[in-house]
C-alpha cells in the first residue's frame, strides 16, 4: 500500500484476522503470565532446540479457539509436528493444499522465554489453498500486535506499517539467525555473515525469525535472512513484509512460498545486492 494512502484499517468482526488476533493476544497474555515458571525443558532434535509446557499449552489453546469459530479448518502447528526433516516434510506435504490451512507458531523464540530475555512471540498465518492471505505476530513483552492481510497493507496496533528505505547497504541493519545444523547450514551462516558484516551497518541476531519479519515489514531492520527455517517461523511474517512493500524470497531469490525454508526478507531496495552478497559467500564457502 501506498505511505500516502490514509485509509482507516477497521478489522470485520468474525473475520479470519479477527479470529487470529484474539488467538494471539490470548496465547501472548497467557504466555507472559508464565513468564519464568518454565518446570518442563526438554529437547527436540538436539540440546539447543527445546520446548516446554508454555509452548505446548499456547497452541492448544490457540487450536481450540480457531476449531470454536472454524470447525472444518486445518491446522499445521509447530507443537503438533514430530521433530525431524521427514516428519516436517511428510506434514507440510499433507497439509500444503488445504483450502483453508492455519499456520501457528506458538512461542518463537523458546530460548529467549526460558532466559527471560524479551523477544519472543506467537505467530499465527492462515493460508488458503497456499497462499498466505492473513498472518498475526504478538510480542507480549512490547505488547505489539502486527497484522497483515493479503491486499490490505499491514499494520501494527492499526498503524500502516511500511518497510525502510535504506538503498545501499552500508547503510543497512540486518537480522539473521543462527541454524541448528552445524553440518551444512551453520557454516553457510558463518561465511555469510563474514562476508556481510564488513558491507552493512551491522547484523543483530535477536531469536526470533517472526519478530524479526516484522522488524522489517516496521522499517526497523532493513532485511533478514536465515537457513533452515520452518513455515511456522516465517508464514505470518512473510506477508507482513510483503504488504509494507518488501521483498520475500528464498536466499538464491525465487519468490516465497509455504516450501521456503532458507528465506531472505528485505525492504526490496537491497534485496539483490543482498542475494549476490549471499551466493558470493555460499560460493566461496564451498571452494
Ligand atoms: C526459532 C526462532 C529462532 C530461529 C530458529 C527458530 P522456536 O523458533 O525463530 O530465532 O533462529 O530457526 O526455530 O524454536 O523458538 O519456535
Ligand atoms: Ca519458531
Ligand atoms: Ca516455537
Amino acid at each position: 500500500m501506498n505511505e500516502n494512502e490514509k485509509i482507516p484499517y477497521v478489522v470485520s468482526s468474525k473475520s479470519y484476522t479477527a479470529v487470529a488476533i484474539n488467538c494471539a493476544a490470548k496465547a501472548g497474555e497467557w504466555i507472559e503470565s508464565k513468564l519464568g515458571t518454565v518446570k518442563q525443558l526438554s529437547t527436540k532434535t538436539s540440546a539447543q532446540d527445546i520446548v516446554t509446557e508454555v509452548d505446548k499449552g499456547a497452541e492448544q489453546m490457540i487450536r481450540k479457539l480457531i476449531l470454536t469459530h472454524f470447525p472444518d479448518h486445518a491446522i499445521l502447528g509447530e507443537e503438533g509436528v514430530a521433530p525431524g526433516t521427514e516428519a516436517y516434510a511428510k506434514a507440510l506435504d499433507d497439509a500444503k493444499d488445504e483450502e483453508y490451512l492455519w499456520i501457528i507458531d506458538p512461542v518463537d523464540g523458546t530460548t529467549n522465554y526460558v532466559h527471560g530475555f524479551p523477544f519472543y512471540s506467537v505467530s499465527i498465518a492462515l493460508a488458503h489453498h497456499g497462499e498466505v492471505i492473513v498472518g498475526v505476530i504478538y510480542d507480549p513483552s512490547r505488547d505489539e500486535l502486527f497484522v497483515a492481510e493479503k491486499g490490505k497493507g499491514a499494520y501494527v496496533h492499526g498503524n500502516p506499517t511500511y518497510v525502510s528505505k535504506e538503498e545501499q547497504l552500508s547503510d543497512s541493519l540486518l537480522a539473521t539467525g543462527f541454524p541448528l545444523d552445524s553440518t551444512v547450514n551453520l557454516p553457510l551462516n558463518m561465511a555469510e555473515l563474514q562476508a556481510l558484516l564488513p558491507k552493512v551497518r551491522n547484523v543483530r541476531a535477536g531469536g526470533s525469525a517472526a519478530l524479526h519479519l516484522a522488524y522489517v515489514a516496521a522499517g526497523r531492520l532493513s532485511g533478514y535472512w536465515e537457513h533452515g527455517l520452518s513455515v511456522w517461523d516465517v508464514a505470518a511474517g512473510a506477508l507482513l513484509v510483503q504488504e509494507s512493500g518488501g521483498k520475500v524470497t528464498d536466499t538464491e531469490g525465487r519468490p516465497y512460498d509455504l516450501s521456503v525454508r532458507h528465506l531472505a526478507a528485505t525492504n526490496g531496495l537491497i534485496h539483490q545486492r543482498f542475494l549476490d552478497t549471499l551466493k558470493d559467500a555460499g560460493e566461496a564457502s564451498v571452494r
